[in-house]
């Protein structure tokens, strides 16, 4: 079998850490190409992976004409550049948040499905050990039915993680359009959505920028849920837990609580109303300190490989999306917003 031919958009962490290390290190993929306005950055990958440096999307789409792409640019460029890769054939791989608007999610779906190619979206929440037990755990019927919820994504903010640093593009609201809720909060939006099987319908968040200086996007936001099934709950996203990530979700439920990333060793407890208490092992959650494999970029590939669509579709993307946009609507209305399905 002839191997895919990827390229990677975008040259910054997120493509250092998960998506260049995961694609070199999957014996399906060869990695044709690395694009980056800034060259260098371009260049380093293409000294360590292979492939060709290219400083423009477009030009590298025409001349390596790859079987599949990753986007892993800033936010705004996601849906732009997506396009422009379906267009010219490539299965796209995007970073979220997916794009910046609902109708810019809503164009990605139809140029993939008018090309004929995936679109999935690195919603890698989904592939953590402990978030997989607790979705199997769920899924027994042993908790019954979720009540109430809390989930939480802090960290220090993006100028310890981003290759730009201080004041790089995830500060610029042109550039990233979102904060903290987009950058994090859309990752609890997606988590709590597929734990639960369920969908957000209501959405009310006080969003802020509370502690970061030269920037108009938000660092702290703090929303609570209506979920379709009756089940309410708290979303949290924050860059301003200086002393460290937290990304935890508690589940109260019928039948007793689900703690998910509250322990180091135990990441998954199950405390039951008869008493009993189940402590699962499964592997750690990855955080910005200690990355470990995302599982997406294989999810990714073998969805092309045996032409399987992928679970985490442009359609998840949106609807993780659609809550991200409610909170932010609710805040600027200064009201509770129903969630656009
Ligand atoms: N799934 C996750 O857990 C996760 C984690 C971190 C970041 N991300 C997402 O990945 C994306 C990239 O984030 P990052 O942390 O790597 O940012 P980063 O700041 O480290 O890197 C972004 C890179 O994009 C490059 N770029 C800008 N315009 C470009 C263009 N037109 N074509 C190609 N490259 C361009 C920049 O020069 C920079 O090198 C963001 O959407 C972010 O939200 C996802």
């Amino acid at each position: 079998m002839s191997k895919l031919k990827v390229a990677v958009i975008g040259c910054g962490s997120i493509t250092i850490h998960r998506h260049a290390p995961e694609y070199a290190s999957n014996p399906n993929v060869e990695i044709v190409a690395f694009v980056d306005p800034v060259q260098e950055r371009a260049e380093k990958l293409v000294a360590k992976y292979g492939g060709k440096a290219y400083t423009d999307h477009n030009e590298m789409l025409k001349a390596e004409k790859p079987d599949a792409v990753s986007v892993c640019t800033p936010n705004a460029l996601h849906a732009p550049i997506s396009i422009d890769a379906a267009d010219a054939g490539a299965h796209v791989l995007c970073e979220k948040p997916m794009a910046v608007s609902a109708d810019e999610a809503q164009a990605m779906i139809e140029a993939a499905k008018k090309n004929g190619v995936y679109l999935m979206i690195g919603h890698n929440q989904r592939y953590m050990p402990p978030h997989v037990k607790a979705k199997e755990i769920l899924k027994s019927g042993k908790m019954g039915k979720v009540l109430t919820f809390r989930t939480s994504f802090g960290h220090p903010g993006p100028e310890g993680w981003s290759i730009e640093g201080k004041g790089g593009w995830f500060f610029q609201k042109n550039k990233a359009f979102v904060g903290a809720m987009g950058d994090l909060g859309v990752h609890k939006a997606d988590l709590i959505r597929w734990l639960l099987d369920d969908e957000a319908v209501e959405v009310g968040a006080f969003v802020g920028t509370l502690h970061k200086e030269d920037t108009d996007v938000d660092d702290n936001a703090n929303c609570i849920l209506r979920m379709k099934s009756g089940a309410i709950g708290s979303l949290v996203a924050s860059w301003t837990y200086y002393r460290g990530e937290d990304n935890s979700t508690v589940l109260w439920c019928e039948n007793g609580v689900m703690k998910i990333g509250t322990h180091p060793e135990d990441q998954v407890i199950v405390e039951l109303r008869n008493g009993t208490v189940e402590k699962y092992q499964v592997g750690g959650i990855s955080t910005n300190e200690k990355q470990l494999s995302s599982g997406v970029i294989d999810a990714f590939v073998e969805s092309i490989l045996t032409k399987t669509p992928p679970s985490v579709s442009g359609e998840e993307g949106a609807k993780s999306l659609a809550v991200i946009l409610a909170a932010m609507e609710s805040q600027d209305r200064n009201t509770i917003v129903k969630v656009k399905a």
